[in-house]
């Protein structure tokens, strides 16, 4: 299967997620691609939209892995404004990944569903969701957890 990660990533918590997801899924056999997103100037405290360098394609994609940290409650910037400007994600299996600091009830849940919103808005079919509780202790098994979880998901394609 060619599947496709998507990351945007602050300060480095998500991509660190997404390259262990690309190294299991690659391992399993399948061919994935990780693509940044990049804002074209870094992102502030407060800021609530993004202008991206690029909006990378995912028409090539069988399947597409979104992943972004949370922010007050909703998906960082820079991943919404991509999710809004995707034209289509029909005939597409995706899968969400959000990291944040706090427990779940407070923005991780609530970033998982509105990306599963939008990603559904443009004809996904969104089969899997997965977080990581950035804290210690047992980060390290957390985010394994999360990545067998997901690699699951994309098992026997
Ligand atoms: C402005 C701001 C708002 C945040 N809001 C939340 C939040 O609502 N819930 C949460 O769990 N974490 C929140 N966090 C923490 C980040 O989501 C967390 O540190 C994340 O793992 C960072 O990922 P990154 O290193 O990939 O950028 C916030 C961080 C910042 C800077």
């Amino acid at each position: 299967m060619n599947i496709g990660i998507l990351v945007y990533s602050h300060t480095g918590h998500t991509l660190n997620v997404a390259r262990k997801l690309q190294e299991q899924l690659s391992a399993s056999g399948h061919m994935v691609t990780l693509a940044q997103l990049e804002t074209v100037v870094p992102l502030k405290m407060g800021d609530t939209t993004a202008s991206l360098k690029t909006i990378p394609p995912v028409d090539t994609y069988d399947a597409l892995v979104f992943a972004c940290p949370v922010r007050g409650g909703t998906p960082a910037p820079p991943m919404r404004v991509y999710l809004e400007q995707i034209t289509s994600l029909e005939g597409k299996k995706v899968a969400c990944l959000v990291t944040g600091f706090f427990p779940a009830k407070w923005g991780r849940n609530q970033t998982l569903a509105q990306m599963k919103t939008l990603c559904e808005s443009k004809g996904a079919t969104v089969c899997g969701l997965g977080s990581v509780w950035w804290s210690f202790p047992g980060r390290k098994q957390k985010i394994s957890m999360v990545v067998d979880h997901l690699s699951q998901l994309f098992f026997g394609y």
